[in-house]
C-alpha cells in the first residue's frame, strides 16, 4: 500500500542555526564579549579547547551561505542575534556597525526569496549584564525589552517572524544547575529564579512588540517528552516530575500564568514565592510557539537523585545519536499533539530537529554520505506530517542544523548540519541529508512517500 507525505502548500520548510554557533568574529566591529565568549576561553570548559573565535566564519561568509540555503530550497531561515554584538553593554550605547550586520543578512535572505526567522536570545548574554547578575537580576526584564524594542525598531519591516527565546530550559538546567553551559553555575537556589526572570523577559519582549512589532512573534521551547519505564507508581511520579521541570516549568507560565505543582516538589526550600503579579507579565499570548525536537526520556525513579533528577534507562534496541540521544521519531508526533492538549490551537512550528552522526573531519567527493542522519530526517519528517493528520495546526518546520557548527561545550566534534563543514579550510560540501531534504522540499513532502 502506499502512503503520500505531501505537506499543506503553505507549509514552510527552513533550516536554523544560532549567532554563537556559526559566527565567528565575536569581537568584531565594536561588539561586546558575551557570557560564551567568557566561557569558552575559560580553560576546561569546551571540549578540546575549542572557541566560537571562527566557527563557521558566517560573520564574513554569509553571502555564500545564503547561497547553499538557495540551492536546498528553503523558504525560511532561522537565525538569532548576538545581543552584544547591537548592544555591547547589553542597555544603552547602540552599536551601528553589528546592527548593520543583521541588516544585511537580512537583505540578503530576501533576494534569495528566503524569509528571515529572527531568535532574540540563544544563550549568549551580554557579558556585561552578566556583571550586573545576569538571569539572577530582576532588572533583565526590562533590558531584554530594550534591546528587543532596537531590533523590532530596526528590522521590522523585513522580518516576519520573531521569537524572543531559545530552549530557556537549557539556560537555567545548564547554565544555573548543572554548570555545563555558561554562565557555568551550580546552584538548585539560582535555577528557578533565572528560569522566572527568562519567562519574565520573555512576556516583556512580547509586550514590546505588541507596540513596536506589525508581524508575529513567539517563543521557542525545547519539548523533551517523558515515558514511564514502568507502571510502577514510583516511576510515574518521577516521570511526571521530570515532565513538568523539563516543559511544563517554561510554557506553562507563558501560556497559563502559572507554574506546575511538581516544582516545589522538586526545588523544596529552594523554590520560591514569585509575586502573583509577575504572572500578568510571563503570561502574553504569543502568535506562534516553536518546539525544538531532538529525543525521548525513559524515566526510572531514582532514590539517589530524587527530588531533582531521575535515571534515563536506555532502549536496547534503538539507535541513539553521537550526543547519546535516542531516536524515537513517535515522541515528535506524540509532543506535538500534547501541546495542542495542553495549551490551547496555537500555530506552532518546529524550529530545530536533526541529529549528530559521525562525519569526517574531511569531506571527500561531491556529497557526503551520512544514513543515518538521512534516516532520522526522514523518519521525523513522517512524523511531523502524523502530527497534522492528527489536527496539529502545524505551520513549518526547520532543521538543526544548516552547517555543522559549535555544538557548545561538546565543541566542533559533535555534527548536526546538512552541509558539511572542514573546519581548516571552512569548505562546505552537502550531504546527502541535505539532498533528501532538498527533494522533500521541491516536492513539499511527496519524497517522502513509501
Ligand atoms: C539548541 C542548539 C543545539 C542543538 C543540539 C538545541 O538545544 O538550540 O543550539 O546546537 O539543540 O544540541
Amino acid at each position: 500500500m502506499t502512503r503520500s507525505y505531501r505537506f499543506p502548500d503553505d507549509f514552510l520548510w527552513g533550516a536554523a542555526t544560532s549567532a554563537y554557533q556559526i559566527e565567528g568574529s565575536p569581537l568584531a566591529d565594536g561588539a561586546g564579549p558575551s557570557i560564551w565568549e567568557r566561557f569558552a576561553h575559560t580553560p576546561g570548559m569546551m571540549h578540546n579547547g575549542d572557541t566560537g573565535d571562527v566557527a563557521c566564519d558566517h560573520y564574513r561568509r554569509y553571502r555564500e551561505d545564503v547561497q547553499l540555503m538557495k540551492a536546498l530550497g528553503l523558504a525560511g531561515y532561522r537565525f538569532s542575534i548576538n545581543w552584544a554584538r547591537v548592544l555591547p553593554e547589553g542597555t544603552g550605547r547602540v552599536n551601528p556597525k553589528g546592527l548593520d550586520f543583521y541588516s544585511r543578512l537580512v537583505d540578503e535572505l530576501l533576494e534569495s526569496g528566503i524569509a528571515p526567522h529572527a531568535t532574540l536570545f540563544h544563550w549568549d548574554l551580554p557579558a556585561a549584564l552578566d556583571d550586573r547578575g545576569g538571569w539572577l537580576n530582576r532588572d533583565i526584564a526590562h533590558w531584554f525589552a530594550e534591546y528587543a524594542q532596537v531590533m523590532f525598531k530596526a528590522l521590522d519591516d523585513r522580518v516576519k517572524h520573531w521569537t524572543t527565546l531559545n530552549e530557556p530550559w537549557v539556560v537555567t538546567d545548564g547554565g544555573y544547575l548543572l554548570g555545563g553551559v555558561a554562565p557555568g553555575h551550580r546552584s538548585k537556589y539560582e535555577a528557578p529564579l533565572a528560569a522566572h526572570n527568562l519567562m519574565r523577559a520573555s512576556g516583556a519582549g512580547i509586550q514590546a512588540y505588541r507596540a513596536h512589532g506589525r508581524h508575529q512573534v513567539g517563543v521557542v521551547f525545547n519539548i523533551e517528552p517523558k515515558y514511564p519505564a514502568t507502571e510502577s507508581p514510583e516511576d510515574l511520579a518521577a516521570t511526571r516530575r521530570a515532565h513538568a521541570y523539563m516543559n511544563e516549568q517554561f510554557a506553562d507560565p507563558a501560556l497559563l500564568g502559572s507554574y506546575p505543582p511538581e516544582l516545589k516538589e522538586i526545588f523544596g526550600d529552594a523554590w520560591p514565592d514569585f509575586p502573583a503579579g509577575d504572572f500578568e507579565l510571563t503570561c502574553q499570548r504569543p502568535d506562534f510557539v516553536g518546539i525544538n525536537y531532538y529525543t525521548r526520556a525513559v524515566v526510572r525513579h531514582d532514590p539517589a537523585q530524587y527530588p531533582l533528577k531521575a535515571s534515563p534507562v536506555r532502549q536496547p534496541q534503538a539507535t541513539y545519536t553521537e550526543t547519546g540521544w535516542e531516536v524515537y521519531p513517535q515522541g515528535l508526533t506524540d509532543t506535538l499533539t500534547w501541546f495542542k492538549g495542553r495549551y490551547g490551537d496555537l500555530p506552532l512550528y518546529v524550529t530545530e530537529n536533526g541529529a549528530a552522526f559521525y562525519d569526517p573531519p574531511v569531506a571527500e567527493g561531491e556529497v557526503l554520505e551520512d544514513p543515518l542522519r538521512t534516516g532520522y530526517l526522514r523518519k521525523h519528517l513522517k512524523a511531523l506530517h502524523a502530527a497534522i493528520e492528527a489536527g496539529v495546526n502545524l505551520k513549518g518546520y526547520y532543521a538543526w542544523s544548516l552547517l555543522d557548527n559549535l555544538e557548545w561545550s561538546l565543541g566542533y566534534a559533535k555534527r548536526f548540519g546538512l552541509y558539511h563543514v572542514d573546519f581548516a579550510t571552512q569548505k562546505r560540501t552537502p550531504k546527502a541529508s541535505a539532498k533528501l531534504y532538498a527533494q522533500v522540499i521541491a516536492s513539499n513532502g511527496a519524497a517522502l512517500d513509501d
